[in-house]
């Protein structure tokens, strides 16, 4: 597969790394444009693919992933304009760049409109995903083998759920990362050695987010489960409920829809 990248930062750079570790593609059908000489130099470098600072002299794959941060899509869009041929699969992962503007300010109509996440980077993401109309079956299959190089993928036939996914997992690395950080300076705090505090932190919360996956059980129940009346758990949930902690959670996540709402308009 003869792929492209517009721009090749971080999450460019995941992706990339994905396609050639699964053997999805070679270094040299791979071709990168970025506009920073420092990304170019490494991702040659460390991948030995083809890199530019020509957006125009880049998209000439059978799929092209836009990879620019948001502000920067309006400047790509201009560039790429009428440059695409039917048949090139425009794959964005750009936060609320909604299909629409795409397919405008391309002037192209096969375009599928991605939201992953960093744990990509371990092969452990979550892409959520949506396509136009005009994508066709093979398309979607090169696409689906893309994302499935970074953990799983999940299509959604309505875009209205990329924005809430960008809330929800697009982002949420991040959110579990502050829970993370939270509980090791608690853990810190009460005493516990750093180096002890990060593992029982880390081992906890991968295995209660295993726990939820493999047992099939709800999570209030198994919190219920661990929760005895006037006990330990109980102490510290019940503060976490007089602080406004679900509430805390719904209006971070209502912030970062409106936001990804927004970065569309
Ligand atoms: N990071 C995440 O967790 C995540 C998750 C899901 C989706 N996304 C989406 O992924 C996209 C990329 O994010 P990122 O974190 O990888 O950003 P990033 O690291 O800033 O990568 C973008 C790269 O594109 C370059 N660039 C800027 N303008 C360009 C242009 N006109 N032509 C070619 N290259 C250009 C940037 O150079 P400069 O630095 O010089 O501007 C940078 O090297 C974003 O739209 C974001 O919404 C990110």
């Amino acid at each position: 597969m003869k792929i492209a990248f517009i721009g090749g930062g971080v999450m460019g750079e995941i992706i990339l790394s994905a396609i050639l570790d699964k053997g999805l593609s070679t270094p040299q059908a791979i071709s990168v444009s970025d506009i920073k000489k420092s990304r170019r130099q490494h991702l040659q470098k460390k991948y030995g693919v083809t890199v530019t600072d020509s957006n125009r002299l880049a998209a000439g794959g059978d799929v092209v992933v836009l990879a620019v941060k948001p502000q920067d899509l309006t400047t790509v869009m201009a560039e790429l304009n009428g440059q695409l041929k039917a048949g090139q699969l425009v794959l964005s992962i750009i936060a609320g760049a909604r299909i629409n503007t795409l397919c405008l300010g391309l002037n192209h109509n096969q375009v599928v409109r991605v939201m992953p996440n960093t744990p990509a980077q371990i092969g452990q993401g979550i892409s959520v995903w949506t396509a136009t109309a005009e994508v066709s079956q093979e398309q979607k299959e090169q696409a689906g083998s893309i994302l499935k190089a970074m953990g799983r993928e999940l299509y959604v036939a309505d875009e209205k759920y990329i924005d809430m996914a960008t809330a929800v997992s697009g982002s949420g690395p991040a959110y579990i990362f502050l829970f993370i950080e939270s509980l090791v300076a608690a853990a810190v705090n009460i005493g516990l050695p750093a180096d002890i505090a990060k593992e029982l932190v880390l081992e906890t919360i991968l295995g209660s987010g295993n726990l939820v996956q493999k047992s099939g059980k709800e999570p209030a129940r198994l919190r219920k489960m661990v929760t005895s009346p006037g006990g330990v758990t109980a102490e510290a949930l019940n503060k976490l409920e007089k602080g406004g902690f679900a509430e805390l959670v719904l209006e971070a996540v209502v912030a970062a829809y409106n936001k990804a709402r927004r970065l569309g308009d």
